[in-house]
């Protein structure tokens, strides 16, 4: 029999941002002096159990919780562009267990909770956070949190979640194992590597208006004694100039610019740039091999172990 209603699959969510990421570890005040001093984040509320820590407008991009281990990529908050109602509707009806509270943090009032296919990590969605009075410019400070990246031990019931119910589309896959989904303009919000041998967050990217951002960044680190691991070269999937070094809890942390971005979702490819491959570049599965991976130098075969 025809059903009056949509499917849950055909009414996804309506993701409109990366929120912020939460992670815990055993020394808040080591972590936050790490985003504050180094990364130049501002830090919103602080005492010894958590930190709130902002870019920009937002209340937080990165929330640290005092636990007896570092774990990172605990809680993804993902900002929702539609009443929060209508979308718990939907996700319950499409079985997923989701609950409403109020009490995750003042600057989001309202947020649904739910558990991430596989990871053991938790999604949150909210329709907006409070402004937290940060303004103006520095030299230093990225411009916004820009993605996520985790190891999952399957793709599938993740790529089920995330671009069925949650609205995200598909930019680009790495070999079988590596996907990249966009819920914005934005190329990825959201990156999942298959694994059978690791698990959790495999980085966390923060987005650098340009080199020259970037390269006075890297400069600051080396002043505080942070050296990179990896890079700077540019990724084939996504395009982004990139670097990465390890927070203070051995967290990847890239920094990046250049990443590329859809504007027209019908038109279905990545604005046109000098450096791409394809004329025009759409989404598609890339080789395993250096164009996909770094077309400036080396491969750092740890970071795409799995
Ligand atoms: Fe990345």
């Amino acid at each position: 029999m025809e059903t009056p209603y949509p499917t849950p699959a055909d009414t996804p969510v309506r993701v409109s941002k990366l929120g912020y990421v939460e992670f815990q570890t055993p020394d808040v005040d080591r972590l936050t002096n790490y985003y504050t001093k180094v990364l130049d984040f501002v830090a919103v509320e602080q005492d010894q159990s958590e930190a709130y820590l902002t870019t920009s407008f937002d209340h937080h991009a990165v929330v640290l919780k005092k636990a007896a281990d570092s774990k990172a990529r605990t809680v993804v908050g993902y900002e929702i562009f539609e009443e929060l109602s209508d979308a718990q509707r939907r996700l319950t009806a499409a079985g997923y267990s989701v609950e409403r509270r109020s009490d995750i943090a003042p600057s989001t009032p309202d947020v649904l909770v739910l558990a991430e296919p596989l990871t053991g990590s938790t999604i949150h969605l909210y329709d907006a956070q409070s402004t937290s009075g940060v303004e103006g410019y520095t030299p230093i400070r990225p411009s916004k949190l820009g993605h996520v990246a985790s190891f999952v031990p399957d793709l599938g019931p993740v790529q089920d979640f995330y671009q069925g119910l949650l609205g995200f589309r598909w930019s680009d896959m790495i070999g079988d194992f590596f996907v990249f989904l966009r819920c914005n303009s934005d190329h990825h919000a959201a990156n999942f590597m298959a694994s059978k041998k690791f698990e959790g967050m495999h980085h966390i990217a923060y987005e650098m208006r340009d080199l020259n951002h970037l390269q006075t960044m890297l400069d600051h680190l080396a002043k505080n004694d942070f050296r990179l691991h990896w890079g700077p070269g540019r990724h084939g999937a996504g395009h982004n100039l990139f670097t990465y070094h390890k927070d203070p809890d051995g967290n990847n942390i890239e920094l990046f610019t250049q990443l590329d971005v859809i504007t027209d979702e019908a038109k279905g490819y990545f604005e046109p740039r000098p450096w791409h491959e394809d004329y025009p570049q759409y989404p598609k599965t890339w080789e395993v091999d250096l164009v996909a991976v770094n077309a400036w130098g080396p491969i750092e075969h740890s970071m795409i172990e799995h």
